[in-house]
């Protein structure tokens, strides 16, 4: 009897449940043994697929009758086959933080600038509570609700529309909307209801949840919609991804528009008028905080004119028209039981302190950054004294910290409780991994071993940022396997993950197989998962390497400067410290500063490092950069150079249009440049534009080339 005869999983009485599931494992069972000893599969992946997920919802429904060693408790054994890739359309971003009020002011004045509107002048934003949950986007053709996707990666997400019908605020059908519209918000859990699920899990010995943002995302991110169904999860929309037709002219209408259609949208949500107003309403949601039952972690503010947001556009990963005013973070005090010394990829000593658990926010803490040696030794990096110069010691009892996600830090320590035999901690000379001293170069805060690719804690780090989310993301090679995978010798550097199935052959397979833990589809799907990446796009590859200083949104930069792995290779090799043509390039990127081009340039003429990166190259397709919107653009590609005045857009504001229709832009005049926009008051490098015979136009003329497209 195929799984599909079968009665529901719901519907099974506990004897009907435990009459079949020795059954069910032994078939499971006998799968695995026929793949493996065989290599000839008796059932297809999706009968076997089909058995392992019956077999989890039994498990599910009745956690008693799950056995210690059922199929489904073996790390790393096949599961299910996941959820399936949503491209999204339009891409789904984060924002940028502020935590003052000194920053919300310096928003408003940025967005003033770079719209050329008087400081003195009035801008109107929305504020509204930073719902603390997991973004959603929701796509309605024809009023109906076709698709939902997670954030993921913000260009690519996970399908989980039949869990998002199960959510009662989501419509499923819309009166009168456009005929393509995504809505966008936050899916969360109330304080009452995780309290609930989090009695009824611990009733059952199930898996407590840490907070409410958890308990919504692993509610949401069921493969088994019904689990979804059963959990009390609620939506806010705030934000809208593709349209066929705009839904108002403000952020605000656009807002109410979408309560019309039957969304929930935040009661908090309000328009202000200049920073001093969206400071007042900021303090007023701050004083709702404890009484809203549901968390929040700070206020979102957005030019509330949609004409102007257009204006504004996109950094990388972040609007320019909207920012994050995050609360202050929560603190609690605990004792420092250790400080140990991590190594990073960069070679940098990272010192931890190893603490007491302690509940801060509603997370269990017990590891926290100490920063650097100055930090822990009470001075920051120009030598000040931080904390009134009060040392960190093993033994103290500190003060922690945690803001959002990121790791959480120590903020004070009180001396009253340091006991009398309590030493200065002394920071090691030599990499506590390798052995090879560690040094600090003038200018830099951090100590790092000089090991480079000796130093094994390096080469794995290198190796674990590689295969991480933002970058190479294989499936089924996440740190811990990366870290055996070294210890076993079958990869020391990126490419070598390339080669895995192919140097090893079959015996490989066989040894892979052998370890614990791994089953027979396991080793298969890696090798699959990896060839899949054998393709890449090229800011993932340059995130990828790992090169100091290149985050997320510096290799976008890269990526979408030079569009190509062939053009960004010629031009690290070419390019020389400081001065040359390809290092000015370099340095025009807006974004790209000397400490960045200075790193990017060392890696590719460092030999060691340029070697590995060569043998890496030779295992990828490199997908060109996506230069968004500019298909039909007439400067795609093209050097654009500005210079006088320009009298409706200011200079940000043009250089970020040219960037966006595909152009590159280049602060001075050469051989290379296409076209020069000339302002009033355009002087020298007019001129030399006029010798060289390179295109010259006006302001005029360059919004009728913008508004082109
Ligand atoms: S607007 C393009 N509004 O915060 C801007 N985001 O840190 C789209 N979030 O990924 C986001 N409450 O998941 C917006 N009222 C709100 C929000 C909100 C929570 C989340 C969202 C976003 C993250 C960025």
């Amino acid at each position: 009897m195929t799984v599909t005869d079968k009665i529901a999983v719901g519907a099974l009485t506990r004897a009907e449940a435990e009459a079949e599931l020795p059954g069910l494992i032994a078939a499971i069972e006998a799968a695995n043994s026929a793949y493996h000893t065989l290599d000839a599969p008796e059932i297809s992946d999706a009968e076997y697929d089909a058995l392992k997920r019956r077999l989890t919802e039994i498990e599910l429904r009745f956690p008693d009758l799950a056995r210690a060693d059922s199929p489904t408790r073996q790390v790393g054994a096949p599961v299910s086959e996941g959820f399936g890739k949503v491209a999204h359309e339009v891409r789904m971003l984060s924002l940028e933080n502020g935590f003052s009020d000194e920053d919300v002011l310096d928003f408003d004045a940025r967005v003033k600038s770079y719209l050329g509107i008087a400081e003195g002048e009035v801008l109107a934003y929305t504020a509204e509570p930073k719902i603390d949950g997991l973004s959603l986007s929701l796509r309605y053709e024809g009023g109906r609700l076709v698709q939902a996707a997670t954030r993921g990666d913000g260009e690519v997400g996970e399908n989980v529309t039949e869990n998002a019908r199960t959510i009662t605020d989501i419509p499923q059908l819309l009166q009168g909307a456009p005929a393509v519209l995504e809505v966008r918000g936050e899916v969360y859990m109330s304080h009452a209801d995780f309290a609930t699920l989090n009695a009824r899990q611990a009733e059952r010995g199930e898996k407590l949840f840490a907070n409410p943002r958890n308990a919504a995302a692993g509610s949401l991110r069921q493969l088994d919609a019904r689990i979804t169904a059963a959990r009390p999860l609620r939506f806010f929309a705030y934000a809208w991804g593709a349209l066929s037709e705009p839904l108002a002219l403000t952020q605000i209408d656009a807002i109410t528009r979408l309560k019309t259609l039957g969304f929930q949208t935040n009661p908090l949500t309000e328009l202000c008028s200049g920073p001093q107003d969206m400071l007042a309403h900021y303090r007023g949601i701050e004083a709702q905080r404890a009484t809203l039952g549901y968390d929040i972690d700070g206020v979102v503010y957005k030019v509330n004119d949609l004409g102007l947001q257009r204006r504004l556009g996109f950094r990388s990963t972040t609007p320019r028209w909207a920012i994050a005013h995050k609360f202050p973070a929560e603190l609690a005090w605990t004792r420092l039981e250790k400080i140990e010394i991590q190594v990073g990829r960069t070679g940098a000593l990272s010192p931890v302190a190893r603490l007491s658990p302690v509940t801060v926010g509603g997370v269990v803490v017990s590891n926290a950054t100490l920063h650097n040696e100055d930090y822990i030794a009470g001075r920051d990096s120009k030598g000040q004294e931080i904390r009134g110069g009060k040392d960190i010691r093993e033994g103290d009892w500190v003060q922690v910290y945690r803001a959002g996600d990121v790791i959480p830090k120590v903020a004070d320590v009180d001396l009253s409780r340091r006991s009398a035999d309590a030493v200065p901690y002394v920071f090691p000379q030599q990499c506590p991994e390798c052995g090879s001293d560690a040094i600090r170069e003038e200018g830099d805060a951090v100590r790092r071993c000089t090991g480079g690719l000796i130093c094994p804690a390096q080469a794995v780090e290198k190796l674990k940022h590689f295969v991480s989310r933002a970058a190479f993301d294989i499936e089924g090679l996440g740190a811990k396997q990366v870290e055996a995978f070294y210890d076993d010798g079958w990869i020391r550097e990126p490419g070598d993950i390339f080669h895995l199935q192919r140097d090893y052959g079959s015996n490989s397979l066989r040894q892979l197989r052998k370890r614990e833990g791994w089953g027979d589809k396991s080793a298969d799907k890696l090798f699959a998962a990896i060839d899949e990446r054998r393709r890449i796009p090229l800011a993932r590859l340059i995130f990828a390497l790992g090169i100091r200083h290149v985050g997320e949104t510096s290799a976008a930069l890269l990526a979408n400067h030079y569009g190509s792995w062939a053009e960004f290779e010629a031009a690290m090799t070419r390019a020389q410290i400081g001065e040359g043509a390809e290092w000015d390039e370099l340095m025009s990127i807006d974004g790209v500063g000397a400490t960045l081009a200075t790193s990017v340039v060392s890696s590719f003429h460092q030999e060691a490092e340029r070697a590995l990166i060569d043998r890496l190259i030779t295992e990828l397709t490199i997908e060109d950069a996506v230069r968004h919107d500019t298909s039909g653009s007439p400067i795609a590609g093209q050097t654009v150079v500005f210079t006088g005045t320009l009298e409706r857009m200011t200079r940000a504001e043009a250089k970020a249009r040219a960037e966006q229709m595909g152009a590159k832009v280049a602060g001075s005049v050469s051989a290379k440049t296409d076209l020069l926009v000339a302002g009033p008051g355009a002087g020298s490098k007019a001129k030399k534009a006029a010798e060289l015979g390179i295109k010259v136009i006006d302001e005029d003329e360059w919004l009728a080339l913008a508004g082109a497209s």
